[in-house]
């Protein structure tokens, strides 16, 4: 799979340098540790995990707008963590991202048609008719028309401006598009709608994404595959049917059972089990061990010990789990009932 690797993100480390009051460089804080994740041109990766998981600081890494303080992010021939100056030619304009926030993200002085040039302006040799003219057919990829080309961001809703954004994304037929919670901002039936969108977009484009988002069930439809963070790490990764239908690492499971069920009956035995979980306080980061052994009801001694490696689930796919150990007999046999609960 790593030689046909589009993005291959291994061993990535994130972090933050607090500086004192004097300027000194503060105690330095983890976002990511260690993360490992590969994309292949095409592919959706999903990224899911609670806020602060270090979703976005992986998101921004590839982007180049943090530096990774260790691993590599390898795309092509490029291997973008060791990069210290702006990314080369052969590489800007490959990787588009778009963000969360709609009402921030678009500059409200342009007009749509600049917005969705700017791409093209900065990267090609085109012409203004030339890019007028792109403009337009990007428009129209997002379900915008020519009417709204010579508006401004404000004149449109939440929804709409997520297209334009998308639309100057799509701008260059880039290989990548990191889309960080691109559709966490808007209304239930518009998230739906920038879903299908983005999906319909990828398939007849063949651009890669790095899909973030809080909701696993929002966007496993588009996924190929997940990974799940917890606390700067990758707890799970694997098929998103297989992440999605049968979840192994028992923080995905605790992710998707905030999901509410269809079925009342189903909702009422998950209601009862959690119920008879331990309570367990805010996570506190492990030093090592374990990031999710706080509030895990499968919590074991080795859990305190080390940290888990990444172990083969059926179906496809890792858990950074000892239940996945098949080498202890006993704790293999109750992660194969835990998995079916
Ligand atoms: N510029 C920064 N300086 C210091 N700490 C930061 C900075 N950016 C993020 N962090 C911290 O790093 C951790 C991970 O943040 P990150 O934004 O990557 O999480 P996230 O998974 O994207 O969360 P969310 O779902 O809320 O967007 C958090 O604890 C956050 O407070
Ligand atoms: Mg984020």
């Amino acid at each position: 799979m790593s030689e046909e690797a589009l993005l291959e993100i291994r061993d990535l480390d994130v972090t933050y340098w607090g500086r004192s009051l004097l300027g000194f460089k503060g105690k330095g804080f983890q976002a990511v540790k260690g993360a490992t994740l590969s994309i292949r041109p095409g592919e959706t990766l999903g990224l899911v995990g609670e806020s602060g998981s270090g979703k976005s600081s992986i998101a921004n890494t590839v982007l180049g707008l943090v530096p990774a303080s260790g691993g590599s992010i390898r795309f092509g021939d490029v291997d973008l963590a060791a990069l210290r100056t702006r990314y080369p030619p052969q590489v800007r304009g490959q990787i588009q991202a778009v963000f969360q926030d709609p009402y921030s993200s678009l500059n409200p002085s342009m007009t749509v048609e600049d917005i969705v040039t700017e791409p093209l302006r900065v990267h090609t040799a085109m012409t203004r008719d030339e890019r007028r003219t792109r403009a337009l057919e990007l428009l129209e990829l997002v379900s915008l028309s020519e009417e709204h080309l010579d508006r401004h961001p404000h004149q449109f809703s939440g929804g709409q401006r997520q297209r334009i954004a998308i639309a100057s994304a799509l701008a260059l037929t880039p290989k990548l598009i990191v889309l960080d919670e691109p559709v966490s901002a808007l209304d239930v039936s518009t998230q739906n709608q920038i879903i299908n969108l983005l999906y319909e977009r990828r398939d007849a484009l063949g651009i890669a994404y790095l899909l973030i988002a809080h909701d696993l069930a929002l966007v496993h439809h588009i996924s190929d595959r997940i990974a799940v963070m917890y606390l700067g790490h990758i707890v799970e990764e694997g098929p998103s049917d297989r992440v999605y239908r049968a979840p192994a690492h028992p923080y995905t499971r605790a992710l998707l059972d905030a999901v509410p069920l269809l079925d009342p009956q189903a909702q009422r035995r998950r209601r009862a089990v959690r119920k008879a979980l331990p309570v367990r306080e805010t996570p506190r980061v492990a030093a090592k061990g374990c990031p999710y052994r706080n509030r895990c009801p499968h919590v074991m001694p080795r859990c305190a010990a080390e940290m888990p490696p990444d172990y083969p689930v059926d179906g496809g796919g890792t858990a950074a789990c000892f239940l996945f150990d098949r080498s202890a007999a006993s704790a293999g046999a109750d992660a194969a009932g835990s998995a079916s609960a």
